[in-house]
């Protein structure tokens, strides 16, 4: 029989996948660190049981909610039996060592926070984008030791890299088949969600709007089809049927198409329509929620929509019909009275007759207005008002569209001392 060599720290581990669902993991040690492994064992479905005096909140509060079994005692000798594998990480060594000890003759593996070199397993740095588990070890070699900073930096830029595509993975792009309806959040490309960048990377064609994050397209590969559906020449009602028909024509020629929205496809986006179409000739379609406008643009330009004491709720409305035009939905004698805040979208060329409507009904025409021009975009600008003069000021300051208007007591919240 060969003889078993001794481990040094540059004897590499074996990494494995452990399917722990159903089975016994014993955590020794209830502090900050078992409270970081934890969700990664109780996603994996481990039996978890946790040993310790003190725990941290929350691990107390995934006690109380059943996640797992905290015997709140110290460890003791017999503990790991029935365990398949163990946490060891209490602040007291020697109770490590006593735990690590018990592990290793009974055979379970045991990963020790507090000392990596007398354990028998290493916990990964782990990340998941794409539909694989990235896990990564650290190993030191003669002449390098291990270092844990480096192998969390290496899995962050890997998932990072699969999570917006610009990780490429020759021959197994995952391909979406049929639509994605993407929101593209306001403007700024940091604020798409990493689900809808990924979706973009892996697109054969890109069906984009004038607002939405227009500065991803440039980093498209070439072969990638963008069709601009501000510039489809048709008029309002038409276009969107034009748009359509892009988006059924496209997905039937088996292409992975991208339907990519400003804010959230939902609001004021007309996205429904385009999954009713989509669903009507049996296309899958997949719909990625996105962050809106209507709350974004204010927080970007210093405005919360709510704020304790001030405002409890918040209304978001499209002022694209004026208040007195028969094919107007909105109640705004009902949205005068209301003491909240008020979100205008698409609300530039009403605002005069807009905020004439509210103070008739009853709102105080020194309510604080904010117009936010552009938001989270370099452009972005802010014009103040009240309600008695934004229709003015609007004008005077040439304020253009796309512009959040926000109405209320919260305007004054971010600037007010
Ligand atoms: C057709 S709606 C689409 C809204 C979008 N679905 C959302 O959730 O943000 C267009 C209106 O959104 C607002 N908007 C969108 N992006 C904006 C931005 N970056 N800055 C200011 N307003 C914006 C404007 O009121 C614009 O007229």
């Amino acid at each position: 029989m060969p003889a078993t060599p001794e481990p040094t720290p540059a004897t590499p581990a074996y990494p494995v996948g452990l399917r722990l669902a159903g089975r016994r993991v014993l955590v020794v040690g209830g502090g900050t660190v078992v409270q970081r492994r934890l969700p990664g064992l109780l996603a994996a479905g481990a039996d978890v049981v946790l040993v310790s005096p003190e725990v941290t909140p929350s691990v107390e509060a995934m006690a109380q909610a059943g996640e797992l079994t905290w015997h709140r005692r110290p460890y003791e000798d017999g503990d790991m039996d029935g365990a398949w594998y163990a946490l060891v990480s209490t602040d007291d060594p020697e109770v490590n060592t006593a735990a690590a000890a018990e592990a290793e003759s009974r055979r379970v593996w045991c990963v020790r926070t507090d000392d990596a070199d007398a354990a028998t397993a290493w916990t990964p740095a782990t990340g998941r984008a794409a539909g694989v588990t990235v896990a990564v070890l650290t190993s030191g070699t003669g002449d390098a030791p291990r270092d844990p900073r480096r192998t969390a930096a290496i899995r962050d830029a890997v998932v990072a890299g699969l999570g917006d595509g610009s990780l490429a993975v020759p021959g197994h792009r995952a391909r979406t088949s049929g639509v994605a309806l993407v929101g593209g959040g306001p403007g700024d490309p940091d604020l798409i969600t990493v689900r809808g960048r990924r979706l973009l990377a892996e697109a054969d064609v890109v069906v984009a709007d004038r607002l939405g994050p227009r500065d991803l397209l440039d980093e498209l590969p070439p072969h990638v089809e963008v069709i601009d559906a501000a510039k489809i020449p048709y008029g309002r009602a038409m276009a969107q049927d034009a748009i359509n028909q892009a988006l059924v024509d496209h997905a039937k020629a088996g292409r992975s198409v991208v339907r990519l929205k400003g804010g959230d496809p939902y609001v004021f986006g007309r996205g429904m329509e385009e999954v009713e179409r989509l669903t009507a000739e049996g296309i899958p379609v997949t719909v990625v929620p996105g962050i809106s406008s209507s709350i974004s643009v204010p927080g970007a330009a210093g405005i919360p929509v709510t704020h304790r004491g001030v405002a409890h709720e918040f209304t978001v409305v499209s002022g694209h019909v004026a208040p007195d035009d028969p094919r107007s939905l909105v109640d705004w004698p009902a949205l005068a009275r209301l003491r909240g805040t008020l979100v205008l979208m698409m609300a530039v060329e009403n605002i005069g007759a807009i905020a004439a409507a509210l103070v008739a009904h009853g709102r105080d025409p020194e309510t604080p207005v904010a117009l936010v021009q552009e938001g989270t975009m370099a452009t972005e600008r802010r014009v103040d008002a009240t309600l008695a003069t934004v229709g003015e000021r609007a004008r005077a300051e040439g304020v253009r569209p796309p512009a959040v208007i926000v109405i209320g007591e919260v305007v004054a919240v971010g600037t007010r001392q």
